[in-house]
């Protein structure tokens, strides 16, 4: 098998970069080890920066997320009492976020996908050989059957746990790893959600109440970084969430929890995102604390930028946007986990944090209340970035 740009995995960064090349006319083939279904199904983030959803207009792909999405409008944050009440696009010129889940945008991806180009589900890349050459390789398993897949040019696409940054010898890589001494539990629950996106501080921990549809909320405590969710019976995640958010039951309703897991809260970035034919992109190469919600935006930057590098290097044999795929990312990349850094310091609970360190945190919230400037600070983030110059 033959093809111009194998990619790793169908979640937002293999599907985003699948329709942009094919949107260039450039042959892809997308390999993805687990099911359609399983892909389909699985519960991660919801917000979506203004350029993501810009993203899938381009593509052509927005008609449901138009439909259905909600556009959170205001940014609270409550603690000791008070509430940051942040209205985004006006301190964000005019720019805003949609509410949407991703295994919304992965089902509509994954339709678009199917559509018009090769997306093989359980097929495992297993392998990865002469990434150094022209002519780089993809071993996978399909149904029981070993496969090899030649490329012009493999894309990691493949999340954290995948096999594509493993393929880079160690020593041509920069590891950052900073783990938060804490975790997330997220729960969906068949109730109303509060009015707008909601992160609390507060002494007993963190917590956020966001939303997937007027009748699902998406509800997140801070846990400790090994939970156990089994350790969190549903009356006690209420109990969690009223406190911490200071919501009593007429304004957080409860009702049945059908989803719970635990989400690690960590920094992670593997530099250069680059080894010879082999480009890394999202989680593949880097995983943002979820506290600003910007894993999948950012997955969803990086191939926008690699799209853009193959279509010269492929089309006319220019690599100079490819020479500086790394770079150009990283740029962005920091810079969001500078912000995720900065809301998960500032909102959660640090079980080593000392009297002062808790004071100075009181009073970095008490700023943002009392100042216009640090609002637009946040709220500028919170909405995305522009995508840097190549
Ligand atoms: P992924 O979505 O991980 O996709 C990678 C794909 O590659 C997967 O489908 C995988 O099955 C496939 N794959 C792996 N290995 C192979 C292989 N060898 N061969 C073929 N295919 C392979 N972000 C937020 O902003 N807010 C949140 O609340 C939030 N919650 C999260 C909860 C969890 C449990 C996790 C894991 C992540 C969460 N994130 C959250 C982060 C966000 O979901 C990710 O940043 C986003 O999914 C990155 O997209 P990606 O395409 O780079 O990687
Ligand atoms: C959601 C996830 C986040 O990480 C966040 O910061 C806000 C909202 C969500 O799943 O809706």
């Amino acid at each position: 098998m033959r093809t111009q740009v194998g990619i790793i995995g169908a979640g937002p960064a293999g599907l985003f970069l699948a329709l942009l090349l094919t949107r260039e006319g450039i042959d892809c083939i997308v390999l993805e080890a687990r099911s359609r279904d399983y892909v389909e199904g699985r519960v991660r983030a919801g917000v979506l920066e203004q350029g993501t959803v810009d993203l899938m207009h381009e593509l052509g792909v927005a008609d449901r997320l138009m439909r259905e999405s909600m556009i959170d409008r205001f940014l609270d944050i409550r603690f000791e009492g008070q509430l940051i009440h942040m209205d985004l696009p006006g301190l964000a010129g005019g720019r805003e976020v949609h509410i949407y889940g991703q295994q919304e945008v992965v089902k509509d991806l994954i339709a678009a996908r199917l559509a018009v180009g090769p997306l093989l589900f359980e097929a495992e890349a297993v392998a990865l050989d002469g990434v150094d050459t022209a002519k780089p390789v993809i071993h996978f398993r399909h149904k029981g059957v070993q496969h090899a897949l030649e490329c012009d040019v493999i894309a990691g696409c493949d999340g954290f746990h995948g096999i594509a940054r493993p393929a880079i010898p160690a020593d041509a890589l920069t590891i950052h790893d900073h783990i938060f001494p804490f975790g997330w539990l997220g729960i969906l629950s068949e109730s109303p959600p509060l009015a707008d996106m909601t992160y609390a501080n507060h002494d007993r921990g963190f917590a956020l109440a966001s939303r997937r549809s007027p009748r699902i909320s998406r509800l997140y405590v801070q846990c400790t970084a090994d939970e156990d969710p089994e350790r969190w019976p549903d009356a006690r995640i209420w109990e969690e969430l009223h406190i911490r958010l200071d919501a009593d039951h007429a304004e957080l309703a409860e009702g049945r929890i059908f989803q719970k897991g635990v989400t690690p809260v960590r920094s992670f970035v593997a530099e250069p995102m680059r080894r010879g034919r082999l480009f890394l992109a999202g989680d593949a190469a880097h995983i943002v604390p979820p506290t600003g919600a910007k894993g999948l935006n950012l997955a969803a930057a990086d191939v926008r930028v690699l799209a853009r590098a193959l279509t010269a290097f492929l089309r006319r044999g220019d690599d100079s946007l490819l020479e500086r795929y790394s770079d150009t990312c990283l740029r962005r990349v920091w810079k969001t986990i500078r912000y995720s850094t900065y809301m998960t310091t500032l909102l959660h609970r640090f079980p080593d944090h000392s009297a002062f360190e808790r004071r100075i945190q009181l009073a970095e919230l008490d700023y943002i209340a009392s100042s216009r400037a640090a609002q637009t600070v946040v709220a500028e983030n919170y909405v995305g970035l522009p995508m840097e110059a190549a």
